[in-house]
C-alpha cells in the first residue's frame, strides 16, 4: 500500500508528519512521491494564514476526478485546518474521507483502516478551548511521540523533538492556541528517552519544538524543570553534538537560559526570538505582552552575554491599524538589532482570533505588500554584511548533506546516487546557524568540520575544508626513514 503525504506550516507539522508516517508503516505502507500511485493521500494542514489553507483547498479541487475514477483512494486532511475547519471541509470537498486534528493524530492508523473496511467519513478533532474544563481540553489534545522514521527527517543526522505543545499566550493575530489548545510540556525523562534514542540511531544535532519553547515547565515534585535544566540534561547524551531550540517568547528569555546557552557548547548560539513589530502600540493591539524596551534591553543582555551570537526573528507588516510611522519604528528595530535573519509575513487576518473580532483589517493588501519588501530589503542588506565578516574566518560546519543545487543537479541529469568517494557540493550549518556550501566528499556528510569561507551572500557563506599541514619536524622525521 502507497502514502503520499504533503506538509505545509511549521517544523512542528514536519514532525507530526513524520509521526504518522512511521505509525502507517506499522500497517503495511510505504511512501510514495506520487499523489497519482497512492491509496491513501493526506494533506498535513496549516492555518497561521489564509494562503496555506487556499492553497491546500486547491489541492483538494485537483483531486476531485482522481476520487471519482478511483473510489477507493483514502484522502484525509490532518493538522492544524482540520482542526479549525472540522466538518466544513467534508461540505467544500465531500469527497474527503478523513479529517484529523493536530491532537489526534494517533488515531490517524486506525481510521484508515475503518474507511477501507468500506465504514464511510472518519473526523476526529480535539474539543474546542471553550468546550470544557482545561483539564478535559488538555487530555483531548493527545501527542504521540515516540515513533520515529528516520526516512522523513529532515536529514538522518538531525531531528526534531517536541519538548511541549500549545500555547497559552494568545497573541490577537494567532490562530495557534484554539487549533493546538492548552500549552502542555512533556515530562524531561520522554524527552532525555527520545534524544537518547536518537543519537543511537546515528542523529547529530536535536531541535527541540515548542510554540513558545522557553515557557517549557514541568514540575516533579517540589522542582520545577525549565528549558535551561532540560539542555543541561540533554548535553550530557553521547552521539549529540548540537541542541537547538525553536521558538522562543521574548518574555521568557531569561537569564537561567541565556548561561545555559552561553555555558554548554552543545547548545548553538542561535536564537530566534520573533519580535513582530518595533511599535508599542501595535504590540499592545497584538498582546504581545511586553514593549520595545523589554525586546531591546533583552537583545542587549544576549549580546552581552554571548558576543557572536545569532538572533533571528519574525515579523508582521500590516496587522490592524498599522500606520506608516508604526512601520517605521519595526524598520528601527531591524536596523539596531542586526537580526541574522527574518521571516516577514503580511497580516492575515484568522477568524476566531481576538484580533478578527476587536479591529478591522484595515491596511490595504498594496500597503502591506510596500512594507514587506521594504523590511526585507534592509534585512538582506543587514544579513549580507554580517555574512561578509565571516570572509576569511574558519568556521565549525555540522554538515547536513548535499547543497539544493547539487540536489537538484542529481535530480535532473536523473543520476542514480552520487558515488561514494567523488567530489559533491554539500551544506551544513555553523554553530550560529548559518548556511555554509563547498565541495566535500559524500563521506563527510554527518561529520563536523573546519571549513575556511572565502565568499558570502545575504542567505549562505561559501568556503573551504580547511586542510591542516602536519608539521614540519614530521615531514624531516620521515626523509630518513624512507631512506632506511
Ligand atoms: N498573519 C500573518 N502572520 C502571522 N503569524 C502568525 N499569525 C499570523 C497572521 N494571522 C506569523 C508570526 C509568527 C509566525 C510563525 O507566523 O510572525 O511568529
Ligand atoms: Fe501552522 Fe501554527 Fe499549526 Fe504550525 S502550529 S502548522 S504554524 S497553524
Amino acid at each position: 500500500m502507497k502514502l503520499y503525504i504533503e506538509t505545509v506550516g511549521c517544523q512542528m507539522n514536519e514532525l507530526d508528519s513524520e509521526l504518522v508516517v512511521a505509525s502507517l508503516r506499522k500497517d503495511g505502507y510505504e511512501l510514495t512521491a506520487s499523489p497519482h500511485d497512492a491509496d491513501t493521500i493526506l494533506f498535513n494542514t496549516c492555518s497561521v494564514r489564509q494562503h496555506a489553507e487556499d492553497k491546500i483547498y486547491s489541492a483538494l479541487g485537483r483531486l476531485k476526478n482522481a476520487k471519482r475514477e478511483h473510489p477507493g483512494k483514502v484522502i484525509g486532511v490532518l493538522g492544524c485546518m482540520a482542526q479549525k475547519d472540522q466538518g466544513l471541509i467534508f461540505k467544500r470537498a465531500p469527497y474527503v474521507d478523513l479529517i484529523v486534528g493536530p491532537g489526534q493524530l494517533h488515531q490517524v492508523p486506525g481510521l484508515v483502516r475503518e474507511i477501507r473496511a468500506g465504514g464511510g467519513q472518519r473526523m476526529e478533532v480535539s474539543l474546542n478551548r471553550k468546550d470544557g474544563t482545561r483539564e478535559q481540553i488538555e487530555r483531548s489534545h493527545e501527542s504521540f511521540d515516540p515513533l520515529r522514521d528516520p526516512a522523513m527527517r529532515p536529514t538522518p543526522y538531525q531531528a526534531y523533538v517536541r519538548i511541549m505543545i500549545g500555547c497559552d499566550k494568545f497573541c490577537t493575530y494567532c490562530i495557534v492556541p484554539s487549533v493546538r489548545g492548552p500549552e502542555q510540556s512533556r515530562p524531561p525523562a520522554d524527552i532525555v528517552a527520545e534524544s537518547r534514542q536518537l543519537a543511537n540511531e546515528g542523529c547529530r544535532e536535536i531541535i527541540l519544538l515548542g510554540q513558545t519553547v522557553n515557557s517549557y515547565k514541568y514540575r516533579e515534585g517540589d522542582h520545577t524543570w525549565r528549558l535551561s535544566d532540560l539542555l543541561a540534561s540533554l548535553h550530557d547524551i553521547e552521539g549529540i553534538q548540537r541542541i537547538k531550540f525553536v521558538t522562543n517568547y521574548p518574555k521568557d528569555m531569561t537569564n537561567d537560559l541565556l548561561a545555559a546557552v552561553r555555558d554548554l557548547p552543545k547548545v548553538a548560539k542561535y536564537l530566534h526570538v520573533p519580535a513582530q513589530s518595533g511599535s508599542n502600540d501595535v504590540l499592545a493591539r497584538m498582546k504581545r505582552g511586553y514593549t520595545v524596551e523589554d525586546y531591546r534591553e533583552m537583545i542587549a543582555r544576549t549580546k552581552e552575554w554571548m558576543p557572536g551570537v545569532a538572533v533571528s526573528s519574525d515579523f508582521i507588516v500590516g496587522f490592524c491599524g498599522e500606520t506608516d510611522a508604526e512601520f517605521q519604528l519595526t524598520m528601527d528595530l531591524v536596523r539596531e538589532c542586526r537580526f541574522k535573519n527574518s521571516f516577514i509575513f503580511k497580516y492575515s487576518e484568522r477568524p476566531g482570533t481576538k484580533g478578527a473580532e476587536l479591529y478591522p483589517d484595515d491596511v490595504p493588501d498594496e500597503v502591506k505588500r510596500r512594507r514587506n519588501h521594504e523590511l526585507l530589503a534592509l534585512q538582506n542588506e543587514i544579513s549580507e554584511a554580517d555574512n561578509h565578516a565571516f570572509i576569511g574566518r574558519e568556521v565549525e560546519v555540522l554538515i547536513e548533506g548535499p547543497s539544493k543545487a547539487a540536489e537538484k543537479e542529481a535530480a535532473a541529469a536523473d543520476a542514480e546516487a552520487p558515488s561514494p568517494n567523488g567530489p559533491l557540493q554539500l551544506t551544513g550549518r555553523t554553530h550560529c546557524d548559518r548556511i555554509v556550501v563547498f565541495e566535500g566528499n559524500p563521506r563527510q556528510i554527518g561529520h563536523t568540520l573546519p571549513i575556511i569561507i572565502y565568499d558570502a551572500n545575504a542567505h549562505t557563506l561559501f568556503g573551504e575544508i580547511a586542510t591542516r599541514h602536519s608539521g614540519p619536524e614530521l615531514f624531516t622525521l620521515s626523509v630518513p626513514l624512507q631512506t632506511a
